[in-house]
């Protein structure tokens, strides 16, 4: 029986160890030159139905590292533009023979639902303002290389958490790993509920930054905002741009981070995003490396418990109504 990677939510910290040393593994004998061992023959669904570039190309390069085969699914050239539902397009990928599953949707929850239809192995790259695993993957494999350490660190996430599956992913990650966890921006672009995740809430910039080891900057996610939700980007920006200035008061060292794209000008300034303590190109060749570590671990064999939790499209028990409306939500929309 093989496994999901749907979320970091429910992973046990071993679990992403696990990942991660496969990940390092993987990196090593890439950067060496080495042909991996010969990989069953497997064909891997691409279903992309929101913009990708990175996420899209290091899983296609991932998958041709371990000698997989890749079958690309846009939404636009396939029958769901004659009408038919996500969850008919997932059962005809299943008996058209695919091994596993990358998805990408813009409902959350969409990729649970996937991996209840195809029946494992899905890995979600990035559901609505759900979860992106793989890219929090990418970027604890990041600060580990810098910083040879995540537990006890300072990591502060800086911009629009509410409408990020970046900012949820990595949070649960770094948390899980024993990081210190600050979520920085206006009140507007804050999760309504804060409890359900784990960090601190800051909405002053240099406060926020004060100490830390790490700055995650995210985009504005302008496609997903409600008209008036920031008053100006004029004003987002010279309130909660990083900038050099700024990465002054955080820890010396300090890593600039960004999953991309970039907003220059608007999250972070150009000088910091090209700068030194930029690790943002490290963060790109990374996600090659972490959803090779994926992919190679969704065909594992999982523990009973693993398989339970990653293949069940239940709720998080923490926020059952608000799970459920995600998976009507992502329901609602496929049948459109
Ligand atoms: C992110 C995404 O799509 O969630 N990008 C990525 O995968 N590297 C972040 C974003 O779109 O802002």
């Amino acid at each position: 029986m093989s496994r999901n990677l749907l979320d970091i939510r429910t992973l046990e910290p071993q679990d992403i160890h696990d990942l991660l040393k496969l990940a390092q593994n993987f990196k090593t004998q890439i950067r060496a030159g080495q042909t991996l061992t010969q990989s069953p023959q497997r064909v891997v669904g691409l279903l992309f139905f929101e913009g990708s570039t990175r996420t899209r190309v290091s899983f296609e390069q991932a998958a041709n590292y371990l000698g997989y085969r890749v079958s690309n699914f846009a939404s636009g050239g396939s029958s769901m533009s004659k009408g038919e539902t996500l969850k008919d397009t997932i059962l005809t990928l299943k008996y058209e023979r695919l091994d596993a599953l990358v998805m990408r949707h813009r409902s959350s929850g969409a990729a649970h639902l996937a991996a209840q239809y195809f029946g494992g192995p899905v890995l979600n790259a990035g559901d609505g303002q759900h979860e992106h695993p793989t890219q929090a993957l990418g970027d604890a494999l990041t600060i580990l290389e810098h910083k040879g350490r995540i537990e006890g660190l300072r990591v502060a996430i800086v911009g629009d958490v509410r409408h990020s599956r970046v900012a949820r992913s990595n949070a649960w990650l770094l948390h899980k790993l024993g990081a210190e966890v600050r979520f920085i921006g206006p009140r507007a672009l804050m999760p309504v509920n804060m409890s359900m995740l784990p960090g601190t809430a800051f909405f002053d910039l240099e406060a926020g930054i004060e100490g830390a080891d790490a700055v995650i900057c995210l985009r504005l996610q302008r496609e997903r905002m409600q008209d008036g939700q920031i008053s100006s980007v004029k004003e987002y920006t010279r309130l909660y741009q990083v900038t050099r200035s700024v990465l002054r008061i955080a820890a010396p060292q300090c890593l600039l981070m960004h999953p991309g794209p970039i907003n220059r000008g608007v999250e972070v300034d150009d000088a910091s995003a090209d700068g030194d303590s930029s690790a943002i190109h490290d963060q790109i060749e990374n996600g090659i490396y972490v959803r090779m570590a994926g992919l190679h671990w969704v065909f594992q064999e999982g523990s009973p418990q693993a398989k339970a939790k990653t293949t069940s499209i239940a709720a998080p028990k923490r926020s059952p109504k608000s799970a459920r409306t995600v998976l009507k939500a992502a329901q609602g929309k496929a049948k459109k």
